[in-house]
């Protein structure tokens, strides 16, 4: 019997079509399906393609890391493409593995502690006007600062002084509308348009010899060379520049500013990670990365916030060949939907998962290991920057929980936004004090 005449294993879900987006309906869909029909679901979407939920931890891995090649990035990426072009977060097959082995090397852990000095350097001006607003008896909108700091920091560090000399010109951060505006309209893409024009002419300036020489991504993408010895050409290095800004910055933004909203609930986590920086990071010239790999019980707190909200709380992926998953069929063509949200609640794998608790997390806590926990994604198209993500996260809070108390002006729980990214759906004021 060949495989188009057999009948085709499906997991159990439900007979009625089913929409599924990235948005806050599609969630709750997914949990209800989860409910009703367990882990391993499949769903026909309106037009009539097969699409299957996978919440099985074991399927998941396998799916994001050995049998990856099998799979397509999947629905949901159309308006990212509008930004990112065809760089990393979007491309497939041999487009990606060409880019990724290019650009790889630029993360190593060496080179991200040679960016370690602007991760300083955009602390110090966060703590400058966090200083100013407490002295004045002012509000802080962490939300805001939290975006400012992690966009600035991945400018600078692609950039370095051409941040300054050539993309703040005008006082405001031209890229600061990525997270600002979700719509992606045509104001959007005039605004990206004018991004890419300015990029353009920085690698221009970079490729004659006329720009700055310092140690930053923009010097190592330039260099980078694929097997046949070729370059990144000006289209490709403008993708991947938008891709590294769009990932890196928002990403880490939403982690923190939910990172302050739990520290501030939590006065005795609030109180372990000031002890912790007390012993190793007493003041700026104690920071190394020995320092900050010693700060285990902050990488606990990074990593249970991770649980809870995880930037990028669903997957989507396409198969573009056959595949088989526990006893089912995974036909040419089908939708796959992963999402660490509903993983790293569900109870059978994280008992009372809606609490925060950073113990989890403990190092000597093997069982840590077997739980599914992947807010960076798993295998060969795992973050690239999660290394980066963890020591700029560490040392913002390492730098600034010391110095400042943040307390919330509203405790109720923000709801979340989910699109693209999970975010809260309103700003989170705080109103600071220096310790
Ligand atoms: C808390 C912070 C971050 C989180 C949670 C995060 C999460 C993720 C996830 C889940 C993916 C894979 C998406 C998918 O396969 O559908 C990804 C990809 C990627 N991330 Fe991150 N990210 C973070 C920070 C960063 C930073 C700071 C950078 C750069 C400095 C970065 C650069 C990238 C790149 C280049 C990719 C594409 C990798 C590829 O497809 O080969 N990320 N990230």
């Amino acid at each position: 019997m060949t495989s188009v005449q057999r009948k085709l294993r499906k997991p159990p879900g439900p007979d009625a079509p089913v929409v599924l987006g990235i948005d806050a309906d599609t969630l709750a869909t997914l949990q209800q399906i989860q409910l009703d029909y367990g882990d391993m679901v499949s769903i026909t979407k309106p037009n009539g393609r097969l699409a299957y939920f996978v919440n099985d931890a074991t399927e998941v891995r396998r799916i994001l890391t050995r049998r990856h090649s099998k799979y397509n990035k999947g629905p949901g990426f159309e308006r990212v493409k509008m930004l990112l072009g065809n760089g990393l977060i979007v491309s497939d097959g041999d487009v990606w593995r060409r880019s990724r082995r290019m650009i790889q090397p630029a993360f190593s852990r060496q080179n991200v502690h040679r960016l370690m000095a602007v991760m300083v350097e955009c602390c110090d001006r966060r703590a400058l006007h966090w200083a100013e607003l407490a002295a004045n008896g002012e509000h802080c909108n962490i939300t805001a600062e939290t975006s400012d700091f992690a966009l600035e920091l991945i400018l600078i560090s692609i950039f370095s002084s051409d941040y300054h000399a050539r993309i703040m010109t005008e006082g405001d951060n031209p890229f600061a509308f990525l997270s600002r505006d979700s719509t992606r309209d045509l104001s959007v893409v005039m605004k990206v348009r004018h991004l890419r024009i300015l990029l353009l002419s920085i690698i221009e300036d970079r490729r004659s010899g006329r720009g700055s020489e310092e140690f930053d991504f923009l010097t190592m993408y330039l260099q980078a060379t694929d097997k046949n010895g070729q370059q990144f050409s000006d289209a490709e290095l403008l993708d991947e520049l938008m891709t590294l800004i769009v990932a890196g910055f928002e990403t880490s933004a939403n982690t923190l500013n939910w990172v302050w909203y739990l520290i501030a609930k939590h006065p005795d986590v609030e109180a372990k990670l000031i002890a912790e920086a007390a012993e190793y990071l007493p003041c700026v010239s104690a920071l190394s990365a020995d320092s900050l790999a010693n700060m285990t019980y902050t990488q606990q707190v990074l990593e249970e916030a991770l649980r809870l909200y995880p930037p990028v709380w669903l997957f989507t992926r396409r198969s573009h060949e056959e595949d088989h998953l526990d006893e089912y069929d995974v036909p040419l063509d089908t939708d796959i939907y992963l999402s660490p949200f509903i993983l790293h609640r569900t109870p059978h794998y994280w008992p009372d998962p809606d609490s925060f608790d950073p113990e989890r997390f403990k190092v000597t806590d093997q069982s840590k290991n077997d739980r599914p926990y992947f807010p960076f994604s798993l295998g060969p198209r795992r973050c690239l920057g999660e290394y980066f993500s963890f020591l700029e996260m560490k040392v913002h809070i390492g730098l600034l929980l010391p110095r400042f108390r943040l307390q919330l002006i509203d405790e109720s729980q923000p709801q979340l936004e989910l699109g693209i990214n999970l975010r809260a759906s309103r700003d989170i004021y705080m109103k600071p004090t220096e310790r």
